[in-house]
């Protein structure tokens, strides 16, 4: 059986099938996820909320759970899109605002321009540079050292 997710802001509709993750949804319609931990439900970056239809989902494991609970932007309605699996109609998923620190070549073709939106950090989405900062040279040093720290911290937590 299939079920439509509807995804706000941007107004798109998926169909997946019954017990498919929201991951999937998103990755259907094209949107970046940069699934920092490889969709283990130990990062920020696949963090959406659910506008509609909460109990049409997986319930909350304890991973998910604890991630969720060092997430910065967290709310009641929040959920980690590779651990919610689609099992009833009507969910209606809505995208946080904000970019993931992720290729530091994207950043850095940014120096002396000013971020459009914040640039969020991978594990707990709490914001590394807000909107309208200028990005600077030290600042991209500073944005290297965070990226190889959740590196680490991913490598880590992959082995446990
Ligand atoms: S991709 Fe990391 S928690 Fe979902």
């Amino acid at each position: 059986m299939s079920k439509v997710v509807r995804l706000d802001p941007i107004g798109q509709e998926a169909t997946v099938s019954t017990n498919d993750h929201l991951l999937s949804v998103l990755l259907k319609q094209e949107l970046q996820v940069l699934q920092e931990c490889g969709g283990r439900g130990m990062c920020a970056t696949c963090h959406i909320f659910i506008k509609e239809g909460m109990e049409h989902l997986s319930p909350v494991s304890r991973r998910e759970r604890r991630t969720l609970g060092v997430i910065a932007t967290c709310q009641h309605q929040s959920r980690l899109a590779c651990q919610s699996k689609v099992v009833g109609e009507g969910v209606v998923v809505e995208l946080p605002s904000g970019m993931y620190l992720s290729e530091m070549s994207e950043i850095e073709n940014l120096i002396g321009r000013r971020t459009e939106e914040n640039i969020l950090h991978p594990l707990d989405g709490r914001v590394l540079v807000e909107t309208g900062k200028l990005i600077t040279r030290s600042m991209i040093t500073q944005l290297k050292e965070t990226q190889s720290e959740v590196a680490t911290q991913v490598a880590t937590s992959q082995l446990n």
